[in-house]
């Protein structure tokens, strides 16, 4: 079995809010972390909230992820850079929408909400499930939400719809893909998530999350099931079971 040194998980949405607590604790637990960021500053930021020691484990690099061709382009830069990604974790999208109710709306800016939250998902899973697919001791993890289940409260609206599309693709390629070798996960979380500062009733931090979706990954020992936290206690039950 190889050490957690040798795999080299993408995390896509890496220097967001819910990803740069995945991409802490990945390195934390000593495995290489890439991550692809469309903005170089959102990059340096995540730079300076790692700890120095994460340094050569850190692989970073600018790229869109939202177009095929954008997604091929990122890839085959990674691969230049780490010649192998074990595993993904996808965590696209962003925090939150809440632009108003549906009538009030442009087809522009739903266009806008299902590129980030679904469409990304897809091309970023065409262009890096080929590398892990195969792969009895890979991994490829959607975070989800349950913003796609219900109208989490008035104006969001176009949320559900992004989130809905997010958590279906996820229940799509597992039933799609039944019989592949590496495992494919989804960790739905149904709370807010935030840094340890902004911390309130009805969320979790981003460490918390990190930490149970980098013990997953580690045991890989999720396969074709859906996890859903609905509190920071769960979260810390996944982290430490590691099951399924
Ligand atoms: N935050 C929460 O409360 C919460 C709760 C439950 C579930 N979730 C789910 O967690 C996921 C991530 O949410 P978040 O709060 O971490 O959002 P976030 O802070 O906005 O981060 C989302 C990340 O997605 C990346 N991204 C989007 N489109 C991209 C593209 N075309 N190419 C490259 N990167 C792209 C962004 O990268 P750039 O750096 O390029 O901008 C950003 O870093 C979402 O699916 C969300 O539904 C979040």
């Amino acid at each position: 079995m190889s050490v957690t040194s040798d795999r080299v998980v993408l995390v896509l949405g890496g220097a967001g809010t819910v990803g740069s607590g995945i991409v802490k604790a990945l390195l934390d637990k000593g495995f290489q972390v890439a991550v692809i960021s469309r903005d170089e500053s959102r990059l340096e930021k995540l730079k300076q909230f790692l700890p120095p020691s994460a340094g050569s484990r850190l692989h970073t690099l600018v790229g869109d992820v939202g177009s095929e061709d954008g997604a091929e382009a990122a890839k085959g830069d990674l691969l230049k850079r780490t010649g192998k990604v074990t595993d993904v974790v996808s965590s696209l999208g962003f925090s939150w929408w809440q632009g108003g109710p549906p009538h009030t709306q442009s087809l522009q800016e739903l266009h806008r909400v299902l590129d980030t939250l679904l469409l990304s998902t897809f091309t970023a899973w065409k262009a890096f499930f080929p590398l892990v697919k195969d792969n009895p001791n890979g991994s490829y993890t959607f975070i989800t939400g349950g913003a796609g289940e219900r109208l989490l409260m008035p104006g969001t609206g176009f949320l559900t719809l992004g989130a809905a599309g997010a958590l279906a693709f996820a229940l799509m390629v597992r039933q799609e893909y039944p019989e592949v070798p590496c495992k494919l996960n989804e960790v739905k979380i149904n709370m807010g998530v935030t840094t340890p500062e902004r911390l309130g009733p009805g969320y979790v931090s981003h460490l918390e999350v990190g930490e149970a979706v980098a013990s997953l990954v580690q045991k890989r020992a999720v396969s074709h099931k859906v996890l859903s936290a609905n509190s920071p206690a769960d979260l810390k039950t996944l982290a430490l079971e590691g099951r399924i």
